[in-house]
């Protein structure tokens, strides 16, 4: 049965059905002419979703009360990494990680951003909502920053939260080579932690020198999960330990800027709560373990230290592959302090989204390799890789559905710009992640729908954070715009 629309219909992300739901327009029009619309259950279901969204998180920038500034600048230096060895890197002012950048939301952002490197580079603010413009993509959002020049980026973030910044040139080398930052925005009345702290977790693939290994992207990459090195660091260090005092609670940010390493963290008793997700608080504390922390995941975790435990050390250990290995270790020393009661924070604005798994999927990416390239080894979004991909077009404020097909046999951790979207089914099942992300992990053969409600204009990136996967060709574009408002007739 046809039923009258009161809006142009769903406009599909593709040029080909555009043309179908065209002519389809064209006949509703025609048959609807004279009789008052009538809202069909799907478009009322999508209208819903979109409202539950609305208030989990804001359209709009707070208007900030002031500017905070910071100079980067990327340039080529060796550090004392490791256990002291000095390692040749490519580093934001001299340090792996590089600084981390540290915000109050309501303030605005201004990063000078100097390339003393021997590439053109860019940066990119990975899970933050920035002007289109402010995105670091270039061709799409700005040009390259040539050797020895200069550019300023400025935003004001909309969400609190642990983010991080990286090139969006050549990243597969730029970013393994040692260029990467966390990039923390505070919630405006900042949780009374004994400590927050921050872990980025990297791995490097050394060569027999002990330096970088300066073979990028290699056929052996491309055929796996991407660039995995020998050598895992917490901060650069290969024995982080952290030393805390017993009764801290403390709030631990964990970042994953590796190229394609996964890492499940096993924290055993230590029992944390996972507090947020790629930045945004969950619906509710939720247990960290089976966790999996992709390339561009964040978790913020909210650890307290057993009033007992003065002397004990905690190690936590890294349980993705098959053989479990030691990420780092919590030493707990000296006198017990009083630990802060609070509540956890939490958004509870979270959508459930229970009709969602009802309704259509509006746009399919399916995820495989060709044999084509340089490499031999093409990665693919829809057969294509980037240059030959098309644009999506993404209605604004409008709830998509996006579902991720993996076909392929590897890893797949797909991100998407600008964006925030939620998880709703696995293999076709319906699921509840009780948070955001801006990155989900696709395991061999797995299909992920998500939802999303695109509030960010602009042509963003979607792309694998499997670095050799992205550089390879799997990438593409959406363009968040005004839905289009087709007349009949009109292609
Ligand atoms: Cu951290 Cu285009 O990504
Ligand atoms: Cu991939």
């Amino acid at each position: 049965m046809k039923r009258c629309h009161s809006q142009a219909p769903w406009p599909r992300p593709f040029r080909a059905s555009l043309q179908i739901v065209t002519l389809a327009l064209a006949t509703t029009l025609i048959a609807c002419r004279g009789k008052t619309p009538v809202e069909d259950p799907a478009s009322q279901a999508r209208k819903q979703l979109e409202q539950e969204l609305s208030s989990a998180y804001s359209m709009n920038a707070p208007s900030a009360s002031a500017v905070r500034s910071f100079e980067l600048t990327a340039a080529p230096t060796s550090v004392q990494q490791f256990d002291g060895r000095l390692l040749d890197v490519w580093a934001y002012n001299d340090r792996v990680p590089g600084p981390i950048l540290r915000v109050r939301l309501g303030e605005s952002i201004e990063v000078k951003l100097h390339n003393r490197l021997p590439q053109p580079t860019t940066i990119h603010w990975h899970g933050v909502r920035v002007p289109n413009a402010m995105d670091g993509v270039p061709g799409v959002t700005q040009d390259r920053i040539a050797p020895g020049s200069t550019f300023t980026y400025r935003f004001t973030p909309k969400d609190a939260g642990t983010f991080w910044f990286h090139p969006h040139v050549r990243s597969s080398e730029q970013i393994e080579r040692g260029l990467y930052g966390v990039l923390i925005v505070d919630d405006a009345a900042p949780l009374p932690y004994n400590r927050d702290e921050v872990w980025v977790l990297d791995d490097w693939r050394l060569g027999p020198d002990g330096q970088i290994d300066p073979r990028f992207v290699t056929r052996h990459d491309l055929a796996h999960d991407g660039r995995w090195g020998q050598l895992v660091t917490v901060n650069g260090d290969a024995n982080q330990e952290l030393v805390v005092r017993p009764g801290e609670r403390i709030r631990l940010r964990l970042a994953n800027t590796s190229n394609g390493r996964v890492y499940r963290p096993d924290f055993s008793e230590l029992d944390p709560r996972v507090i947020a997700v790629d930045g945004m608080y969950a619906r509710q504390p939720l247990r960290a373990d089976g966790f999996e922390l992709a390339p561009g995941n964040r978790l913020d975790l909210d650890v307290t230290i057993p009033l007992n435990a003065a002397g004990r050390s905690f190690p936590i250990i890294d349980r993705f592959t098959r053989r479990p290995f030691l990420l780092a270790t919590l030493r707990v020393e000296g006198a017990a302090v009083q630990t802060p009661t609070f509540a956890p924070p939490s958004n509870p604005r979270v959508p459930i989204w229970s009709r969602a798994a009802d309704l259509a999927t509006d746009v399919t990416y399916v995820l495989d390799a060709r044999r084509a390239g340089e490499h031999g080894i093409q990665w693919t979004i829809n057969g294509v890789p980037w240059g030959e991909h098309t644009v999506t077009e993404l209605p604004h404020a409008k709830w998509t559905r996006v579902r991720f097909q993996n076909d392929s046999a590897r890893l797949h951790p797909m991100h998407i710009h600008g964006q925030f979207f939620k998880v709703i089914a696995k293999n076709g099942q319906p699921v509840d992640e009780p948070f955001f992300r801006d990155t989900v992990l696709l395991h061999r053969r797995e299909t992920i729908d998500v939802g999303m409600v695109p509030l960010d204009w602009g042509r963003w990136m979607m792309h694998c954070h499997i670095l050799e996967h992205a550089d390879s060709g799997m990438m593409t574009e959406i363009d968040v715009r005004e839905p289009e408002q087709r007349s009949p007739g009109d292609q």
